[in-house]
């Protein structure tokens, strides 16, 4: 399978899928053909240039209105003809024009347990409400934010001491595992979404 993986920050999650690839795409099942950031300057860009990946930037103040950047952002990853889409801490939220083309092939990691704390700021808000259990979602992008049929999810601890960064780099150990299982999983086996459930072959 060919992914296209978006990215807007340190990128981690983007080198794990990198890493499990290594030199054998076979054997995984995909191979990442392309990074697509919606800023410049960022790790997650240096990781795909490293790994000698085409890169592609689509900011949302370069574009008229918001419909012309989401119409851009799909002809940008259309480009690369994707099996699968990864979002890895990819921070916005795709349009009708991206869902029209990707919609049940994108997938996002998320880092909670959806349906508790979608959005920007999921980490925090565990912690500010005292949850004493939290994780991170792998599941397929729907027209809401963070609300797709869910494929995977992995559970993490809350400690005492945490803080939103230990809490989010403790997730994230898990997150990154989650992520390549669930990827490799989708690209050899096939997958089927029925409503909110998802079957992988
Ligand atoms: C991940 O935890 C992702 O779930 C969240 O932001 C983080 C991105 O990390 N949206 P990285 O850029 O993959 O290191």
């Amino acid at each position: 399978a060919r992914l296209v993986v978006l990215v807007s920050g340190s990128g981690t999650n983007l080198q794990a899928l990198l890493d499990a690839i290594g030199d054998d795409p076979d054997a995984f099942g995909a191979r990442v053909v392309a990074v697509g950031a919606d800023r410049g300057s960022i790790a997650g860009l240096e990781r795909a240039e490293r790994a000698g990946l085409p890169t592609f930037v689509r900011r949302v103040k370069d574009h008229a209105t918001r419909e012309e950047w989401d119409a851009a952002l799909a002809e940008a990853t259309a480009a690369y003809a994707p099996d699968l889409v990864v979002s890895a801490g990819f921070m916005k939220i795709v349009g009708k024009e991206f869902l029209a083309r990707f919609g049940g092939r994108f997938v996002n990691t998320h880092p909670a347990l959806l349906p508790s704390f979608p959005g920007a700021h999921g980490v925090r808000e565990a912690l500010a409400y005292g949850a004493k259990v939290t994780g991170c979602t792998v599941h397929f992008v729907d027209d809401g934010v963070d609300t797709g049929p869910i494929i995977a999810q992995g559970v993490v601890e809350v400690r005492d001491e945490d803080d939103e960064a230990a809490l989010h780099e403790r997730i994230k150990e898990v997150e990154r595992r989650l992520l390549v299982e669930v990827v490799g999983r989708l690209a050899r086996h096939g997958y089927r979404i029925e409503g909110r459930k998802v079957t992988i072959q």
